[in-house]
């Protein structure tokens, strides 16, 4: 049995090895006592179409079948995610790169005892670190791996630089669209700014859609539709159809009384259409093969970056 101290290091001499190498990196190797997490970003092109509000709830139902689950809010500017948990994160990212904190002191625990980071001004303070830093700061993040089996990245709305690494470096993307055409539009044309970027590679890649806010049955399918066609014509891009949310008043009311809405409405339309998203991201979690986790993701992120 190896201590944490004794992972760390180990886990650090892999990153540090992969970092120094700048090699093309397929997968960092999955030694005994690791364990990889499936992580899974969710953006939109448009902001405010539910993002935050679907990353929350679905890792709510994964923590309640069973999944450990991690919830990452990286949309510095607004502190979305704590909100909606009704909850007040005492660290961020930032003290795991400057004061000198463990993983564990920097999640906090929301309801169902689901794991929350916040990001904080850390994502963007990561641009200004040295190399010596950047390994430390992965290595501890790493842990993650064994701390969880989903790892769930809410972005910022838009295509900014971040987010825009963020989608480049995780295995799974899922992209939140509502009906409106400024909605879909806007998903089109982040599909075609990463599909566009030289790091980005279909092969390793499963992007999803899921339609928010949708007024009638499968209604998010002829959404999906219409997406997947130029995707797959103009772009070359496949995409897989994740489902669809009912437009549900609940939602907002969830939101202002600060309780996820499968939790404070556990029988409203939304909440069951969003505990089937969650059972169908289970089934496929038996089935996935292992991309490497965390600390590819990590690793990844760091290579995209200009810590040369
Ligand atoms: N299924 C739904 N039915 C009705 N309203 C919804 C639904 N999903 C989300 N909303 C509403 O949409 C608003 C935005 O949701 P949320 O904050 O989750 O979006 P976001 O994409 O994370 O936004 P941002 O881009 O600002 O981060 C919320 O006020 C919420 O009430
Ligand atoms: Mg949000």
């Amino acid at each position: 049995m190896i201590d944490q101290a004794e992972k760390l290091r180990l886990r650090m001499n892999q990153i540090s090895e992969t970092v120094q190498n700048k090699e093309e990196v397929k997968n960092v190797p999955n030694q005994e006592g690791f364990k990889s997490a499936r992580v899974i970003a969710v953006t939109s092109g448009k902001g405010g179409v539910g993002k935050s509000s679907l990353s929350v709830n679905l890792a709510l139902q994964l923590q309640k079948a069973g999944k450990k689950t991690v919830i990452i809010d990286t949309d510095f500017g607004l502190a979305n995610i704590e909100v909606m948990l009704g909850i007040r994160p005492r660290s961020n990212m930032a003290d795991l790169l400057f004061h000198d904190k463990r993983i564990e002191d920097i999640i906090t625990k929301g309801p169902l005892d689901l794991g929350f980071i916040s990001g904080g001004s850390g994502v963007q303070e990561l641009s200004t670190l040295s190399k010596e830093e950047i390994q430390e700061f992965s290595s501890k993040l790493s842990l993650l791996d064994d701390m969880a089996d989903v790892i769930i990245i809410d972005t910022g709305a838009g295509i900014s630089d971040a987010v825009l690494e963020f989608l480049l470096c995780a295995p799974e993307v899922l992209v939140v669209v509502t009906p409106e055409p400024t909605s879909i539009t806007d998903a089109y044309s982040l599909l075609k700014t990463l599909n566009r970027n030289p790091g980005f590679d279909m092969k390793d890649k499963r992007i999803s859609i899921v339609v928010n806010r949708v007024t009638y049955k499968n209604h998010g399918l002829e959404i999906f539709n219409k997406i997947s066609m130029v995707a797959t014509n103009f772009l070359k891009m496949r995409l897989e159809y994740f489902g669809e949310i009912t437009y549900d008043d609940k939602v907002s009311r969830a939101i202002i009384a600060q309780k996820p809405v499968t939790l404070a409405y556990p029988n409203s339309r939304s909440a069951k259409d969003i505990e089937m998203l969650a059972g169908k991201l289970l089934d496929e979690s038996s089935i996935k093969e292992n991309k490497g986790g965390f600390a590819r993701f990590f690793t990844d992120f760091l290579k995209n970056n200009k810590h040369k």
